[in-house]
């Protein structure tokens, strides 16, 4: 008997993954670095379909049918190229490695193309879903070459989540693509997550509603627009009662949020793709904030705050609502823009319709409102930015009176809203006839001669402002 995939790497994700290929019928050869885990694996869970044991990956890569498809789920970084350094010289022409770790897109980009030297498929795919997901159906993000979905497609989408009956798994783009999505996915998550905490903070700081009611809260948000994985499991943490406390779980948590590195590597990506991506930065900010304890001790004793006695405004729970709703929109926006942008720098064909549809079940930001994202992206008319689409340009739009008194009620009484403010700020940005980046040109033209362009004609200026202040034509050095 010949496996039709290998899977090297059982810790959970991979064992999860295995075990969804075996339950949907695939036979699966199973190898990991020390033979306990595949052994445990197959001693529990060995029932569930067919697996095939091997102890190297000379067994694991004889036990394949050809072309040979090999799943690497390892640690991200250093010991992915291990793997492949090790699995390589064993490989035939036109065999697929398939890495489904949380790779940095560079690292998938540069083994792509030296595994693409050799004759074979380096394919990186995004999964998402955490390890439920792995088992019972994962949003699945593959790139690599389109040649490789070939084989593989049918395997990925058999075991993704459905939405509708459709599987949330479809080929994104050529060699990165698949972990850059994947990344981008994550930068929304963070920001998503946080605007959530923000929600929170308010409602308990400002309007003084307790987890436990704040849960039933969440619980009710979630029936309407906001529905969603995240705002779901946020009821479940603001339910949740410490057994040997008595107190709220949220209250016994350490205020300091973790991070694995992909919602930095989102910024760090935007960055130098000059997207605006303000909410998902502000995020991963604010995790960073909130790991700086000896800073935050300090400045309780020593900053002051000099809160405004506001009055909170009525209904400020269904105003913290639709500010929830509008940041979270933007979220998505500078997301999706953020992709636009790398479809150009790196020759993908990024189809914003389908990457919003592969979200919709399986993964960690999966929300009832990636059906309209998906439907807004849809057909020939494409908006430049979701905020544009009609249809969220009118739900935005009339959230906007809301996320105004939210904001100022915030900032009146000293509550940080890092991603509802910036959101905010990056709406009005964007709807600003004149910004004052004028200024800023002028200050740059002063002090470095880097030019400027006139709102009333055409070309490249420079004034001479250490001369007579005359303006002349200049090279562009923007
Ligand atoms: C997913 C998640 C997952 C991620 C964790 C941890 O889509 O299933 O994004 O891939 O690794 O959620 O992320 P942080 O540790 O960076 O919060």
């Amino acid at each position: 008997m010949s496996a039709q995939i290998g899977v090297t790497g059982l810790a959970v994700m991979g064992a999860n993954l295995a075990r969804n290929l075996a339950r949907n019928g695939y036979t699966v050869a199973l190898h990991n670095r020390s033979v306990e885990k595949t052994d445990t694996l197959l001693a529990k869970h060995g029932d569930e379909g067919d697996f095939l044991r091997t102890e190297t990956l000379q067994e694991l890569v004889d036990s394949l049918e050809k072309p040979r498809r090999v799943l690497i789920m390892v640690k991200a970084g250093k010991p992915v190229d291990a793997v492949v350094e090790q699995l390589v010289p064993l490989l035939e022409e036109g065999d697929i490695v398939i890495d489904a770790g949380n790779s940095h897109y560079e690292d998938t980009r540069r083994r792509e193309a030296a595994l693409a030297e050799k004759g074979l498929h380096f394919v990186g795919v995004g999964v998402s879903g955490g390890e439920e997901g792995a088992l019972n159906g994962p949003s699945i993000m593959p790139g690599g070459s389109k040649k490789s979905y070939e084989a593989l497609g049918p395997m990925l989408e058999k075991i993704s989540a459905k939405a509708d009956g459709e599987p949330c798994c479809a080929w994104v783009g050529t060699d990165g693509a698949g972990h850059f999505v994947k990344m981008v996915h994550n930068g929304i998550e963070y920001a998503d997550m946080q605007v959530i905490g923000e929600a929170y903070d308010l409602l308990r700081s400002a309007a003084g509603i307790e987890p436990a009611e704040q849960a039933a809260i969440f619980e009710e948000w979630n029936q309407g627009e906001l529905s969603s994985f995240l705002i779901e499991i946020t009821a479940e943490v603001l339910k949740h009662v410490d057994a040997p406390t008595g107190k709220p779980f949220v209250d016994v948590v350490v205020d300091a949020a973790g991070q694995k590195g992909t919602g930095r590597w989102t910024v760090q990506s935007a960055l130098d793709l000059g997207s605006p991506v303000s909410g998902i930065a502000e995020s991963v900010f604010a995790r960073g904030i909130s790991s700086q304890k000896d800073q935050r001790a300090i400045a309780q004793e020593t900053l002051a705050g000099h809160e405004a006695a506001v009055e909170v405004p009525e209904n400020f729970v269904e105003d913290v609502r639709q500010a929830l709703y509008a940041s979270k929109l933007v979220s998505y926006a500078q997301g999706l823009d953020m992709l636009t942008s790398a479809a150009k720098e790196y020759g993908w064909e990024l189809k914003l319709d389908e990457i919003a549809s592969l979200w919709r079940a399986g993964c960690i930001i999966r929300a009832a409102l990636l059906k309209d994202i998906t439907a807004a992206y849809k057909g020939e008319d494409k908006p430049a930015n979701l905020l544009f689409a009609p249809a969220f340009a009118e739900s935005v739009g009339a959230a906007v009176p809301a996320w105004r008194r939210v904001v100022a009620t915030a900032v009146q009484l000293g509550i940080p809203v890092p991603v509802f403010s910036s959101s905010l700020a990056y709406y009005d940005s964007l709807r600003r006839k004149r910004l004052p980046a004028a200024v800023i040109q002028g200050q740059r033209d002063l002090f470095g001669a880097h030019t400027y362009q006139r709102v009333d004609a055409e070309g490249t200026f420079h004034t001479l402002w250490g001369e007579d202040r005359s303006e002349i034509a200049a090279v562009d050095t923007h």
